[in-house]
C-alpha cells in the first residue's frame, strides 16, 4: 500500500476575497511524479505557494507524512523536506553556478554533507560541473533551469515542487529540461510538477490532475488524461 507523502484535503485560497483555489484535494505518493496541468491563470503557482506556506489556506488541510503543515511558515516547511523551485528561477546572475547551488544548502550545517550533495547534483547535471565557475547569467535558459532545480536538490528534499520548469524555453530546451525531470523520477525522487506543456508533462508523469479556474476537473494516469474527452476539448482543441 502506498501512503501519500503529501496530501491536500479540500483547500481554498483567495486573493482579496476572490476564490482562486476552490475545494482542491489531491495527493502525491512516495516516488511518484505527479503533474498538475492547467492553462495560464488556472492557479498552479498559487497551489504550490499554498503548500509552501507562502499563501494562506482557508479551510481544508495540507498534510505532509500525515502531519498538518498548513499553519507553518515556509522555512519550517523547507526543513521538513519540501522544496519549491519557482517559475521565476530566482538565480543570482553575477554569482557562479557553484555559488548559486550552495545557496540551496542553507538549511544544512554539515560541510561534508553539503559537498556530498553538490557532487550528487554535478553527477546528475554534468554540464553544471563544467560551468561551475561561470556566472549563472552566462548560461543558456535550459542550463539556468538546471541550476534552479539543482539548487533545490542541495537540501536533500523528500519532495520537489517544480513550477513550470519549461516556461519561456525554446522547444528543444523544453525537451532537455523535461528529460532532466525524467532523470530525477528514475532516481526515485518524489516530484510535484505543474506545467502548461501538457503533452510532454503528462508523458512523464505517474499520475496527473487537470486544474481549471482553481478546481480539479479530472485526474488519472497521463495516458488516461490525454485520451479523455474533457481534456481533449479543454487543451488540445479536438
Ligand atoms: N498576488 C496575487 N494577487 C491577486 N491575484 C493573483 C495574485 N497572484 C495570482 N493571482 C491571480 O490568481 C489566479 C491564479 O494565478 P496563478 O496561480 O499564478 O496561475 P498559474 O500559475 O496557473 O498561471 C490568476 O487569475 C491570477 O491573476
Ligand atoms: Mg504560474
Amino acid at each position: 500500500m502506498k501512503s501519500p507523502i503529501l496530501e491536500l484535503q479540500d483547500i481554498n485560497v483567495r486573493y482579496s476575497g476572490l476564490p482562486v483555489i476552490q475545494g482542491l484535494s489531491m495527493e502525491v505518493n512516495q516516488g511518484e511524479t505527479v503533474c498538475v496541468v492547467g492553462s495560464n491563470g488556472s492557479g498552479k503557482s498559487t497551489l504550490l505557494r499554498a503548500i509552501m506556506g507562502a499563501q494562506r489556506v482557508f479551510g481544508g488541510k495540507i498534510l505532509f507524512k500525515g502531519k498538518e503543515i498548513h499553519r507553518q511558515g515556509t522555512e519550517a516547511i523547507v526543513k521538513l523536506g519540501i522544496v519549491y523551485v519557482p517559475e521565476e528561477k530566482m538565480l543570482f546572475g553575477p554569482l557562479s553556478v557553484k555559488e548559486n547551488l550552495l545557496l540551496g544548502a542553507y538549511i544544512l550545517e554539515d560541510r561534508g554533507k553539503i559537498l556530498q550533495n553538490l557532487e550528487a547534483v554535478y553527477a546528475l547535471f554534468p554540464r553544471l560541473k563544467e560551468r561551475a565557475g561561470q556566472p549563472a547569467s552566462t548560461l543558456s535558459g535550459g542550463e539556468q533551469q538546471m541550476v534552479a532545480i539543482g539548487r533545490g536538490l542541495m537540501s536533500n528534499p523528500e519532495i520537489l515542487l517544480l513550477d513550470e520548469p519549461s516556461l519561456g524555453l525554446a522547444p528543444i530546451l523544453v525537451d532537455e529540461v523535461l528529460d532532466t525531470v525524467g532523470k530525477l523520477k528514475r532516481k526515485g525522487m518524489t516530484i510535484l510538477l505543474v506545467e502548461q506543456n501538457v503533452r510532454e508533462a503528462l508523458g512523464l508523469a505517474t499520475r496527473g490532475y487537470v486544474l481549471q479556474t482553481g478546481r480539479i476537473v479530472a485526474e488519472g494516469t497521463g495516458g488516461e488524461l490525454l485520451e479523455s474527452d474533457l481534456f481533449r476539448t479543454a487543451f488540445l482543441g479536438i
